[in-house]
């Protein structure tokens, strides 16, 4: 297997992962960061949000050549955010909503929602590296 400097530091976190949480899909740092391998980048090639992973604190949004990755949780306190039919963004708990961009259109919310950095490994597969906020 040939390892290059960016399979090298994804599977070195993976590794630290392992022995701070074992079992999970993701992988933990030191620093408050998982880094989630997301499947294949190609899978993510038509326009809209993607919310499989949202769980996990996150939504994929393709707007076409733009692929981005959006927290799934609300910057108010902490709920889980549902993905609407027209793309925007909807807090169950207390009711604020987050437009296209994942900026707050409703409150009680207050701050937009965290743009995750997004890669792709050797194998195409796409890495979203979430942070706590
Ligand atoms: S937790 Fe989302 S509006 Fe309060």
């Amino acid at each position: 297997m040939h390892v290059n400097r960016r399979t090298f530091l994804f599977l070195s976190a993976a590794f630290a992962a392992g022995c701070a949480a074992p079992g999970g899909p993701n992988f933990s740092s030191a620093r408050h960061e998982k880094i989630i391998s997301a499947g294949p980048a190609a899978q993510y090639l038509a326009d809209g949000v993607y919310a499989r992973y949202r769980d996990l604190g996150f939504f994929l949004v393709r707007r076409g050549a733009k692929l981005f990755a959006l927290s799934s949780i609300c910057t108010h306190r902490r709920c889980k955010l549902d993905a609407e039919p027209d793309k925007t963004f909807y807090c169950p708990c207390h009711g604020s909503t987050f437009d296209a961009d994942g900026k707050v259109t409703e409150s009680p919310a207050r701050r937009d929602l965290p743009v995750f950095e997004i890669s792709t490994d050797a194998e195409g597969n796409l890495l979203v590296k979430i942070s706590a906020s």
